[in-house]
């Protein structure tokens, strides 16, 4: 082939150290245009949250002079030359040109998944690809085609699905948007990109969801599970392959490799195996493939400056993050060269595919990036017709999951309280890779366009009947119609975002702030307000309370921005009718239980396939709550929509435990154990009660009273407008397992004397060392006794369980709180078996 005896001619011409320069990929902050000129680099690349002079609303045109900038300095270092190598730029766009701002963002690919629409992920590439282009720029680090089996995992939203059937779809649809159709075909055009597939193979696959960790699965599941979105996608012509942080530990050839030097086992990155013997050898791969950010310094037989190994193993591009590890490896990797240990033709075999792909890409025909037809277009970026995809998108990946009395759609002319923690959160809703890493420093100023779902629903029922309260601060029954709570996760990415094994799924659990929606949940259903609650989330997790405590129920995983997409199909045309119907379908299964985190469906290909759970867990513990593909839309029948209370998952640890037989006392006359503090927000924070004086802060006022013995009982006046918390807490600290109560069907029993009857609700609660758990109303029960005497309380331990106390840590076996006015005080609290 004629490009091919080109390439090899320019190859034959080049000197080792310009060779060596091709296979390097420094990060922009740690490279000048001086450096890529002396050093003959072949590429750079701009990591997540890394900006033309770190600004991070740089525009189209301050982008695309930075690419030139580069792209010329790589045209300098082949001046004198008699050949030249064009320049090369690559990105992160994951969801959208995600590092740039007033670019579109998409969905991300979780979301996707469950649109079910492989035309519109072909579509949302060719977007993509035009706002990269209109940076200057050639490659994007995209799609991710894991197929994600583990909801703990932190990247399990970057993966389409647990499914290798729509990853397989998706991932050729994506290539052919990014690069056009046909193999390479369109790759020269101005406003298409190379993509990448990443991160091969078995990211999703590895144990417990660990990022980074190992998938000890066999060939077998790596080839028909994880490899799904690489044949498809090199067969649409993906042109570079990156390989992944994880590691492969085959279980079959655990510690007997056939060859020390070319191992079956151990991190991909390094595996000749995997690289070069599958995926170029048998898979007939003739691109790129690169090693992830700094990824060569996690194989054991190298260093952050030494990459050596993974040369020989088969990658061809390094993607080196910092100035002292890329100088190194330039001049080590040359000597290991002249000592033999890398042979020349492995080096050359890199830079043909190096040059090939760039060949492929007509960069030799292109002109440098201020010259190509949309550089420094910024109308490009977040335009109208790229908005309206996304809007789409936002549209077809909602999840309906329940719609009890048809309680949507919603009216545009009613009134609606919108709250929650995600209410006017907009990083809940673009999280990871949104202009940073992590995604959690972003704001609305810095995505131009962006809507919250809060502004979304405004813009439908207008300002005046939209209420946004976050908190529920101080709604009443009979101001809004419906609630639309929006709950979910944090912005995360990658290691960060990864649960632990140990760690439940419970959403109410993995942070205050979403216990916090809970309790928001339960307020509204004691108020009787209907609630739609609206899952912002990278994954499914266990949200069966929140799911129980709503009318309706979808969800919406991490949108993006454009969250009018949501307002579309939530409310109604003027007429009543929908505008829209949910046509997102699950392409995930949901759990059941709060620990099932790898429930995932046997592939259509693979029918006797079955998780290592099911394998255990003949009771069917580990089915769905929901399964692949449910989704439910307008046209679903009342019995489908309603899906009645679930019942909650019981941990069957608990079930084990023997009932409790003793009380155990937290305050009584002889004793009092514990270390009695009080605050005024619920922080544990605040100030130390005494049972001796009084003591006074701005929430409640404390001070010693008499049952038995004087000092022996704690009247607390709480002076209202504000939260106000008394609680005892381990002087140690330390939790106690007091589930044994909970088995017994006990009661947490006091007395207590009323001086003047709550104006608020007033909440008794027991806490683990997580300050946030909602507790049971006792302000009626107090309300009915008489003033100034001593009348006895008690709450039952299931119902504190039932929603949510953890009651395997309790460090704070008494709890009282209130925002209004209320005096009392207590005496004889104890946890005891049974009800008195
Ligand atoms: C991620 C890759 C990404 C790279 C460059 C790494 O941390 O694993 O997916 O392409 O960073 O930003």
């Amino acid at each position: 082939m004629e490009s091919e005896d080109r390439i090899g001619r320019i190859v034959a011409q080049m000197t080792l150290s310009e060779k060596v320069g091709q296979m390097i990929q420094p990060e922009l902050k740690e490279v000048t245009p001086e450096e890529a000129t002396a050093y003959k680099f072949g590429s750079v690349l701009n990591g997540a949250g890394v900006f033309p002079g770190g600004n991070r609303h740089a525009s189209a045109a301050e982008w695309v002079a930075t690419t030139d900038a580069f792209w010329n300095a790589a045209e300098r270092a082949y001046a004198d030359r008699p050949f030249r190598i064009p320049f090369m730029w690559a990105t992160d766009a994951v969801h959208g040109h995600n590092n740039v701002f007033g670019a579109t963002l998409f969905p991300h690919n979780i979301g996707l998944g469950a649109a079910g629409d492989a035309d519109l992920v072909r579509r949302i590439g060719r977007a993509t690809a035009r706002e990269i282009a209109a940076t200057g720029m050639d490659w994007t680090f995209a799609p991710n085609v894991a197929t994600p089996r583990d909801y703990r995992w932190g990247r399990y939203y970057e993966g389409y699905s647990e499914d290798p059937e729509i990853v397989a779809a998706y991932s050729a649809a994506m290539v052919e948007g990014l690069q056009g159709e046909g193999p390479a075909g369109q790759l020269g055009h101005d406003d298409r990109v190379i993509a990448c597939l990443k991160h091969w193979i078995g990211d999703g696959g590895t144990a417990f969801g660990v990022d980074r960790g190992d998938c000890r699965s066999s060939e077998d599941i790596l080839r028909n599970i994880h490899a799904a979105g690489y044949f498809s996608g090199l067969a649409a012509g993906a042109q570079s392959v990156m390989a992944s942080f994880s590691g492969w530990a085959n279980p079959l050839n655990y510690d007997h490799s056939p060859d020390p030097e070319c191992p079956y086992n151990g991190k991909i990155s390094g595996s000749r195996y995997l690289l070069t013997d599958v995926l170029k050898d048998i898979m007939g791969f003739d691109g790129i493939v690169l090693t992830d950010w700094d990824a060569h310094g996690e194989v054991p037989r190298c260093t952050l400056g030494d990459a050596g190994y993974c040369i020989n193993a088969g990658v061809d591009v390094l993607m080196v993050a910092a100035r002292a590890s890329w100088r190194s490896i330039h001049a080590l990797t040359q000597q290991q060269v002249r000592d033999g240990l890398i042979p020349i033709g492995r080096i050359d075999d890199a830079v043909t595919r190096i040059l090939r792909v760039k060949m492929r890409a007509r960069l030799w025909d292109k002109p440098r990036p201020g010259e190509r037809a949309l550089a420094g277009h910024s109308d490009v970026l977040g335009c109208a017709e790229h908005r309206a995809i996304a809007r789409e998108a936002v549209r077809k990946s909602l999840v309906l999951l329940k719609n009890s009395g048809g309680l949507l759609p919603l009216s545009p002319r009613s009134h609606i309280l919108v709250t929650g923690s995600g209410a006017n959160d907009i990083r809940k809703q673009t999280g990871g890779w949104t202009l940073s890493w992590q995604g959690t420093d972003v704001g609305l100023q810095d995505l131009p366009g962006a809507s919250t779902i809060a502004m979304a629903v405004r813009e439908v029922v207008g300002t005046d009947r939209c209420i946004l309260d976050p908190e529920l601060r101080s709604i009443e029954r009979g101001r809004c119609d419906a609630a639309i709570v929006v709950i979910g996760e944090d912005s995360y990415a990658e290691m960060r975002g990864t649960l632990r094994p140990w760690r439940s799924l419970e959403y109410s659990r993995l942070k205050k702030s979403y216990a916090g929606d809970l309790r928001t949940l339960r307020e509204l259903r004691r108020l009787g307000i209907p609630v739609v609650t609206i899952f912002l989330s990278g994954r499914p997790l266990y949200v069966t309370k929140e799911i129980n405590l709503s009318d309706a129920f979808l969800s919406a995983w991490l949108p993006g921005s454009d969250a009018a997409g949501i307002a579309d199909v939530l409310f109604a045309a003027e007429d009543g009718r929908p505008k829209y119907d949910f046509v997102g379908r699950l392409s995930v299964s949901w759990p059941r239980t709060k620990h099932s985190s790898a429930i995932n469906r046997a592939p259509r290909h693979m029918p006797a396939f079955v998780t290592p759970e099911e394998e255990q867990d003949p009771s069917g513990i580990h089915a769905p709550l929901f399964a692949y593909g449910y989704g439910l839309g307008y046209r679903s029948s009342p019995a489908e929509r309603d899906v009645g209370q679930i019942p909650l998952d019981r941990d069957e640890a608990d079930e084990a435990i023997a009932p409790a037989e003793a009380p155990f006392d937290v305050l009584s006359s002889p004793g009092n154990p514990f270390r009695w503090r009080m605050t005024g927000d619920n922080m544990w924070s605040g100030e130390e009660v005494s049972f001796a004086e009084p003591v006074d802060t701005p929430a409640v006022h404390t001070g010693p009273e008499c049952h038995l013995r004087a000092g022996d009982a704690l009247r607390m006046r709480f002076k209202g407008g504000m939260a106000g918390l008394v609680y005892a807490r381990a002087a140690d600290g330390a939790p106690r397992d007091l589930r044994a109560y909970a088995a017994a069907d006990g009661s947490i029993i006091c007395l207590v004397k009323l001086f003047a009857a709550p104006e608020a609700p007033l909440y008794m609660a027991c806490h683990d060392d997580y300050p946030s758990q909602p507790g049971i109303d006792i302000a009626a029960a107090l309300r009915a006794m008489p003033l100034g005497e001593w009348s006895p309380l008690s709450v039952r331990i299931r119902d504190l369980a039932e929603i949510g106390s953890d009651l395997e840590h309790v460090d704070t076996p008494f709890m009282l709180y209130s925002e209004g006015r209320a005096d009392l005080a207590v005496a004889e609290i104890r946890w005891i078996p049974g009800t008195v």
